[in-house]
């Protein structure tokens, strides 16, 4: 008997010295300890064991098992440390490679001329404001100047929403709305969505872009406005730009301008890019009228002031040499990735 357990116990520990694998060790589990296992079946014979040497016997085997199962333990935790080794060999991770491309987006034309124009201007002092799309006529109109029956209004063909409300046509009715705050002095730069009742074609859209200025202080002359917008333009378009003022008409400036910028492509020689012609049309801009002024509680003999309206989609569409407005609205991702 005590034979049989020795060369039990010194199999199965070799063979579970010798398995490689989680499985295989189970395998010896089950032959030596299971049900039908080796060292069960010896129990099984304690039966033909003489009763004064069970209690011995019965140590005997009760070791056997022991040893077996701690060695089995042993190596049970070595397989695993070896298997846990190898499925992290497996998954290692090589932070070296190159990752996986992100996409970002492109920043529209638009914006980037928009941020361009805060960048000159708030470089200036000028504060940004805003004002509503949707805009009383007195705001976008009368208090501009532009009584019921003047011509300008016909001139705007203009989206009402009902006889007091309009889509707003331009961003000056800011200038108003910014002067009856009576906050003085004033150096403003309004952003805005405007809307025309316009067909849509290559240069016209019923809805774009303007940015407005007003400067309102004391001793504001035409020479603080012609200073102010030839160096925005050398800012925008390169230090040797020339600008020129053309005499203009708007019932809100007097006098009022357009100014022209000379022609960044060909250095005012003439090319396709100003037909021909040295300049470029860049802004409208004047003088705030009195009127203006009175009716917004500000006292023309004290304060004076200048105003200009700049195109947005005009500045992008020049600066990058974009010669359909409709691509600006259209959001082709393959337009768009290109700025
Ligand atoms: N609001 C004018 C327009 O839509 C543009 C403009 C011209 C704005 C002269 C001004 C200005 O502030 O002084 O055509």
């Amino acid at each position: 008997m005590k034979e049989k357990l020795q060369k039990i116990r010194e199999e199965a520990i070799e063979k579970i010295q010798s398995s490689d694998n989680l499985d295989k060790l189970n395998e010896i589990k089950v032959a030596v300890l299971g049900k039908k296992g080796e060292l069960t079946e010896v129990l099984k014979g304690m039966k033909d064991v003489a009763a004064e040497d069970r209690p011995k016997v019965g140590q005997l085997v009760n070791e056997t098992r022991v040893a077996i199962e701690e060695k089995m333990e042993e190596m049970r935790k070595r397989l695993a440390d070896v298997a846990r080794e190898q499925k992290l060999k497996n998954e290692v991770i090589d932070v070296t490679l190159p990752s996986k491309k992100n996409f970002v987006g492109h920043r529209h034309p638009n914006t980037i001329a928009l941020e361009e124009l805060y960048r000159i201007f708030v470089g200036m002092g000028y504060e940004v404001v805003e004002g509503p799309e949707v805009e009383y006529d007195y705001y976008n109109f009368e208090a501009l100047n532009i009584p019921a029956n003047h011509p300008a209004k016909d001139e705007q063909d203009t989206f009402y929403i009902n006889e007091n409300i309009v889509l707003r046509t331009q961003t000056s009715p800011v200038q108003v709305r910014e002067m009856e705050k009576g906050k003085l002095p004033i150096r403003m730069l309004a952003p805005g969505r405007v809307f025309r009742s316009d067909e849509v074609d290559a240069t016209h859209s019923p809805s774009f872009h303007q940015v407005e200025g007003l400067v309102i202080d004391k001793n504001i002359t035409f020479a603080d406005l012609k200073g102010t917008l030839a160096e925005f333009a050398k800012e925008l378009f390169g230090e040797d730009t020339k600008v020129k003022f053309r005499p203009h008409h708007f019932p809100f400036t007097e006098p009022s301008a357009e100014m022209d910028v000379s022609c960044f492509k060909c250095g005012g020689k003439g090319c396709r890019m100003c037909k021909g012609s040295g300049w470029i049309e860049i802004l409208g801009c004047g003088m705030v009228h009195p009127r203006v002024f009175t009716m917004s509680g500000i006292d023309p003999d004290e304060y004076t002031g200048f105003a200009f309206g700049i195109g947005l989609e005009r500045i992008s569409l020049l600066k990058y040499e974009i010669d359909d407005m409709r691509l600006l609205y259209e959001n082709d991702t393959r337009f768009l990735k290109q700025f």
